[in-house]
């Protein structure tokens, strides 16, 4: 909206004589002026229209102007409407206007000062035409955070996959030719002989590591077998990873399918929740539920660690970082909600997504038949001898540090092979 697109200022009044009055008086504000000759006419153009102010006379017949405002603050819409009365009734009437407790409530008196009015109507006007603009640059702000995230996922999930089947596949290659060399070379501990040997061991690691980075960025598993499965995989790596005990709980334990936008939005937002668990709760265990209930899917995650900051709960914007921040947006894209708890001891993260039909059916036979491997066993246990150090310092069994970002693919660089 432009600075000078006109509002809408609705004039309520029985004798038109005085509405051409006001329109006269109002016209130099360049706003669009609609008038309205009784209670219930104004009503239904209330609905019609987008209104900045209401003028009113008090004294109509039939419904007053005063039943009038009463009316307009009664719909949810309409509860901050701003209203002007007009009247030449005594000024210990307007002792009614205390009753309202939402919205702008002015009065002017009769003989009407044009100046007066004017300056009145025109704060209004500007008011709302602030909040329309507010309100559409909060519009393109969505969008456009919308549009970055669903970017983000499209290129996580194209760099997988050239990782995968790019990368990957030129190691093999290469895996293979030295193989290939030391399997011709005499004799076996020659100098020559052990550096291949070395040199194919190596390509191993790397190539455990672009499946690991690979698999993070975008599960595989995901697309195929859906949320359930890419969750209780990826659980599986975040405890070898950090130490942390999970325990993932389904319900139905046939868990459905759900369109791919809604299933990788979700399992982003485990994997944020549970990198936030690892970076900042300093927990020994987690708890990740997955619900699909009353059309409804509910994911909570919870930790056991040192609970969270009330300014994060009420998500203040100078408490709250990116990972929180995406999380709520990419709930709202679904019309879903995010709450945080702290539950003493640690934290609940839930989220609840209206589903209604979206709904597909549980995986296939045929899916289920492709299946890499079953689903891990649940809970997952932490490693037996769990880190007493707080989480960022925790070393994991497997020759690996586990860095700051123990849930996404950038930390994989420095860990093991997590499949
Ligand atoms: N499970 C948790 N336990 C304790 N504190 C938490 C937990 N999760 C989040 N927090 C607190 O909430 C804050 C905001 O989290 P958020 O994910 O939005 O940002 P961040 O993790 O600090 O940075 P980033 O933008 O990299 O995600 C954290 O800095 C931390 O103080
Ligand atoms: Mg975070």
């Amino acid at each position: 909206m432009r600075a000078k697109d006109k509002v809408n200022v609705l004039m309520v009044d029985d004798h038109p004589t005085k509405l051409l009055t006001y329109e006269a008086i109002l016209a130099g504000l360049g706003e669009n002026l609609i008038k309205a000759k009784s209670g219930n006419e104004a009503l239904e153009l209330l609905l019609k229209h987008d209104v900045a102010v209401v003028l009113t006379d008090v004294s109509m017949p039939g419904m007053d102007g005063f039943e009038l405002a009463d009316t307009i603050r009664q719909h949810p819409r309409f509860r901050k409407m701003p209203i002007i009365f007009i009247s030449a009734v005594c000024v210990s009437d307007f002792d009614r206007l205390k009753g309202y407790q939402t919205g702008a409530v002015d009065y002017i008196s009769v003989p009407v000062v044009p100046e007066l009015l004017r300056a009145k109507v025109s704060v209004f006007a500007e008011l709302h035409r602030r909040a329309l603009q507010l309100e559409n640059l909060n519009r393109e702000l969505r969008r456009l955070s919308n549009s970055l995230i669903a970017a983000q996922d499209n290129e996580r999930r194209r760099i997988a996959r050239a990782m995968h089947d790019g990368l990957g596949q030129e190691l093999s290659a290469a895996k293979m030719v030295l193989d290939g060399l030391a399997s011709h070379e005499e004799p076996a501990n020659s100098r020559r002989a052990l550096a291949v040997s070395d040199a194919s061991a190596m390509i191993d690691r790397a190539l455990q590591q672009v499946r690991s980075i690979s698999h993070l960025l975008h599960p595989p598993l995901l697309d195929e077998v859906g949320l359930s499965s890419a969750i209780a995989w990826f659980l599986e790596g975040f405890t070898k990873r950090s130490g942390i005990g999970t325990c993932l709980d389904m319900q139905p334990t046939e868990f459905p399918r759900f369109p791919a936008e809604l299933e990788t939005a979700v399992f982003r937002i485990v994997q944020e929740a549970l990198n936030n668990v690892f970076r900042h709760s300093g927990a020994r265990n987690s708890w990740i539920a997955l619900q699909q209930q009353d059309g409804r899917l509910i994911v909570s995650v919870r930790d056991d660690g040192k609970g969270i900051n009330m300014n994060v709960v009420d998500c203040r914007p100078d408490s709250i970082g990116v990972g929180i921040g995406g999380m709520r947006q990419r709930v709202k894209e679904f019309g879903g909600e995010l709450t945080l708890q702290n539950c003493n001891p640690g934290t609940l993260l839930e989220i609840s997504i209206p589903t209604g039909n979206w709904v597909q059916p549980t995986v296939g036979e045929s899916a289920k038949e492709s299946l890499p491997a079953e689903a891990p066993a649940r809970p997952i246990p932490a490693p037996l001898t769990p880190p007493a150090a707080p989480a960022s310092l925790t070393a994991v069994s497997i020759s690996a540090t586990v860095t700051k970002d123990a849930s996404n693919g950038a930390a994989a660089v420095l860990l093991p092979a997590v499949l």
